[in-house]
């Protein structure tokens, strides 16, 4: 394991009734709050309405609705000249990934006299940020305890990040009752993305990370075990509770402290939402099972074996490849089951632009330096090109 510094100063309020402390929690930060939201999924689920009628008569709101799936950096300036105008004293976000990044980086560009986008260059150029809260409608990304945005630049067809502790939430409300209203589509494809950041960390070069690898599997276990139930029972409060619970803790540092190196899938799914504008979650449902094919080989077998083991309860095999594919085949196979288009056909992208974005992806991420198994661009146009195809190991 190697050394790591573990802070997350964003205090958790979950479970349903929780959204009554959030008056107190905003008023430690001051009087005008911008409210932060996406495409009215908040005004059709009550939301909006019990926010509003808490908040009205203690705060003045000042509203930038509409943040869009991937949000864009023309978003982020539209918040961050918000927050000049009013006088803001805290971002209030109320959504899912979207809506929280673009709340970061509004929170950022606040105390930034350049354009924003400058932070996916370099995340030292966020010296200072605006609080930010953040109520959560959605289990996916782990944005709401975690100090990552990912914007995005539909102009240069760039979806870049940046990390800063200056943007991580003070306080996230998690009401599990309020992600009753997330259609099945995103329900899969926030699970989806669970599972990934759980990969991403586990599947490392890093010995001896018993104690992250050990979570990770727990977390696995649950988002395999209650992402059907949530499927089949959207209203089923134990299978939310946990997948709202799991998202949050798959990305918030613990599953990934003491690990190096990068991750791969990410790099190479958030080409795909650049070009093509696609799901983060489903990108990565599709990838995941090509690129564990793809750096399956004698080193990384016993990997994969223990994975399959511990998560899916596979026999371990003699020979530990023979357990590792059955793994990776039962990768594919939930998401099949759960009804997720597994082909990029499925998602609207062609053969066409699939080397061009191969190379962006090692541009942008250096995915042939540090990663679990490095790859170069031939071997994201060939996974590329796999997810082309129907899925066979
Ligand atoms: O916009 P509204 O109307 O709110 O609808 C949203 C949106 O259409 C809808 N939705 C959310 N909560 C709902 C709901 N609909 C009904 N009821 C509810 N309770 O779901 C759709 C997707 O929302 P979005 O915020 O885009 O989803 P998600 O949380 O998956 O966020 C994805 C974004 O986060 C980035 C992704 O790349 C993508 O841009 N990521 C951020 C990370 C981070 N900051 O740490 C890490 C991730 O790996 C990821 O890259
Ligand atoms: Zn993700």
């Amino acid at each position: 394991m190697n050394n790591f510094i573990f802070q997350v100063p964003t205090t958790i309020y979950f479970g349903e009734g929780q959204l009554s402390k959030l008056n107190r929690t905003l008023k430690e930060e001051g009087k005008n709050v911008l409210l932060v939201y996406g495409g009215g999924s908040i005004k059709r689920n009550g939301l909006y309405d019990n926010l509003m009628s808490q908040m009205e008569s203690e705060f003045n709101i000042f509203e930038l609705a509409g943040v869009e799936p991937n949000p864009r950096i023309e978003t982020v300036i539209k918040g961050a000249q918000l927050c000049h105008k009013h006088d803001v004293d805290v971002v209030l976000a109320v959504g899912g990934g979207s809506t929280i990044d673009c709340a970061k980086a509004i929170a950022a560009a606040r105390f930034y006299d350049g354009n924003p986008w400058d932070f996916t260059s370099d995340s030292r150029l966020v010296s200072e940020a605006l609080p930010l809260v953040t109520v959560l409608t959605i289990a996916a990304t782990g944005s709401e305890m975690n100090g990552g945005s990912v914007i995005t630049n539909l102009e240069t067809k760039e979806k870049l990040s940046f990390h800063s502790r200056h943007v991580i939430p003070k306080a996230s409300f998690l009401d599990p009752t309020y992600t009753y209203s997330v259609p099945e589509y995103q329900t899969k494809a926030g699970s989806a993305d669970i599972l990934s950041h759980l990969f991403e960390n586990y599947f490392n070069q890093t010995e001896d990370t018993m104690v992250q690898d050990g979570m990770a599997e727990g977390l696995m276990r649950t988002v395999y075990h209650y992402t059907p139930i949530a499927l089949e029972n959207p209203e089923h409060k134990g299978a939310r509770s946990n997948l709202m619970w799991a998202s949050s803790l798959a990305l918030n540092g613990l599953t990934g402290s003491g690990k190096a190196g990068g991750w791969s899938c990410h790099g190479i799914e958030h080409e795909l939402s650049a070009y093509y504008d696609i799901t983060h979650g489903i990108g990565l449902a599709i990838i995941t099972p090509r690129w564990m094919k793809h750096v399956l080989n004698e080193t990384t077998a016993d990997k994969f074996a223990q994975f399959g083991h511990r998560v899916f309860d596979l026999e371990l095999e003699k020979n530990p490849m023979d357990t590792a594919k059955k793994a990776i085949q039962a990768v594919y196979d939930h998401f099949v089951s759960w009804g997720v288009p597994m082909t990029l056909g499925e998602v609207g992208i062609d053969g066409s632009l699939l080397e061009e974005m191969s190379e962006m992806a090692i541009k942008h991420k250096a995915l042939n330096v540090d990663t679990y198994v490095p790859l170069n661009k031939e071997d994201v146009w060939s996974i590329l090109k796999e997810s082309l195809t129907e899925f066979k190991i």
